[in-house]
């Protein structure tokens, strides 16, 4: 099931996170080049080039072409690519070449690979492994902690009853240079690389430039980490480092744009999801209605802010976080398992919660009022007098994030912000009659794009 791939990209942490992931999902040993005379030495040492993975590339493009065309008819190239951002390059035959954003997602980039090579990550979960997984030393250095039991091998044959149990601190091994790979137990690997991925999309987090619609894109893929994290194993220290920094990003995404406008046409720019604009959205709105009442304070700022991220982290599909009635969830026929998760999120969120360092006190019980009544499991019709005021403030932003949402991209680029908050007062003063709303909703009589 194995496949050779041939990775030309001068980042080199992308390189790591790529290599990683597409060995323990899809199989592809993974070689990489810089240079096109490092790729020309890979293609002479190689067997058979599968998939060519290209992403930046300093080396004249015409040279790469004729180089690719001689190999492939050398028979040393399949002819089969994944093309990340622009790229002069096309090949022959249909199907052979997956064109992807610059910034796509790890999920894209793994099933754009399957899709050439026709595994998948389910025939590999399903594939027989050893016992113990290797794993290079260089993807464990710069791990702040490893999720789960390492060992190395104490001879050759890396024999699995002569594995003995590494302890922390690791250094002595890690700056042993003949130990060239530790092992994790296989039925572990998953928990690793989620680990691996969480600590990977932090710090490229932490670095990114000033970039807001790339820093945009990666708290996207981060979300989709964490929540992928925390439906499989739980609380981790890895969903910890990822929600620190998720929360960070939020804001500062919020923040950085200012102006409502200019947050939706960085969105635009980009193919975040549903689950992640909309929570940017909720934080941009939910700022401003606070700012309008007489009793909004920083720390219910931060309150809702921590709400938006957590509150739908449970939910992995964005057509699932759009359901908010009884009767959404009748429309959308789903399995019983989804059914079970939608009907049970906020109040799993609110469970999860408290396991998360640094959460201000009281978000577990806004995040159950999330869908506007105080049990968190759930949907109803009337919002229920009993939630609190803030759960009332997150509600109503939530609302207005859907509103714009829903609308067609091209409204929303063309569109004038006072006929966009003319219809939005409209349609919120219609679903929310009782006057306990009016003083929200009058905020954003205010609100400027
Ligand atoms: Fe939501
Ligand atoms: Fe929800």
């Amino acid at each position: 099931m194995d496949s050779n791939a041939l990775l030309i990209s001068t980042n080199l942490d992308l390189v790591q996170f790529y290599s990683i992931n597409l060995e323990i999902f899809v199989g592809a040993k993974v070689k990489h080049a810089k240079s096109l005379e490092e790729v020309l030495a890979l293609f002479n040492s190689l067997e058979k080039v599968d998939v060519l993975i290209l992403h930046q590339k300093e080396m004249e493009e015409s040279k790469l072409i004729s180089l690719l065309e001689e190999q492939k008819k050398a028979n040393k190239f399949s002819g089969k690519a994944i093309i990340l951002g622009e790229s002069k390059i096309s090949l022959e035959g249909e199907g052979n070449v997956v064109n992807l954003q610059a910034t796509s997602s790890l999920k894209e980039v793994i099933q754009g690979y399957a899709k050439l090579t026709g595994i998948t990550a389910k025939d590999m979960a399903l594939a027989p492994v050893p016992e113990f997984y290797p794993i290079s030393k260089n993807y464990l250095k710069n791990l702040k902690s490893i999720p789960c039991d390492l060992y190395r091998a104490a001879d050759e044959a890396a024999s699995p009853d002569k594995m003995v149990k590494i302890e922390p601190p690791f250094s002595d091994v890690f700056n042993n240079n003949s130990i060239v790979s530790c092992f994790v137990p296989s039925k572990e690997r998953l928990k690793f690389i989620n680990a691996y991925n969480s600590y990977y999309l932090s710090e490229i987090m932490a670095k990114s430039g000033p970039d807001p619609e790339e820093q945009m894109v990666y708290a996207d893929h981060l979300r989709v980490q964490l929540t992928e994290g925390l439906i499989q194993f739980g609380v981790t220290e890895a969903s910890v480092v990822l929600a620190e920094t998720g929360l960070k990003a939020l804001n500062n995404i919020v923040s950085q744009h200012g102006k409502l406008n200019s947050l939706l046409q960085g969105m635009l720019k980009n193919k975040t999801g549903y689950l992640y604009r909309h929570s940017v959205l909720i934080v941009h709105f939910s700022d401003h209605m606070l700012k309008g009442l007489p009793w909004g304070t920083a720390e219910m700022k931060e309150k809702l802010t921590t709400m938006a991220f957590f509150h739908d982290i449970l939910i992995k599909d964005d057509n699932l976080a759009q359901i908010h009635t009884n009767d959404d969830l009748k429309k959308m026929a789903l399995s019983p398992e989804q059914e079970k998760t939608v009907l049970n999120h906020a109040y799993r969120a609110a469970e999860i919660i408290s396991h998360f360092p640094n959460i201000p006190n009281g978000t577990d019980v806004l995040i159950r009022q999330h869908h506007g009544m105080t049990g968190g499991i759930g949907f109803t019709d009337k919002l229920k007098s009993n939630i609190t005021p803030l759960a009332k403030v997150f509600i109503i932003a939530e609302d207005c994030a859907d509103f714009l949402l829903s609308m067609p991209e091209h409204h929303l680029k063309k569109m004038e912000g006072a006929m966009i908050r003319k219809n939005l007062l409209q349609v919120l003063r219609n679903k929310y009659q009782s006057a306990q709303y009016n003083p929200i909703i009058k905020t954003l009589e205010a609100i400027e794009f």
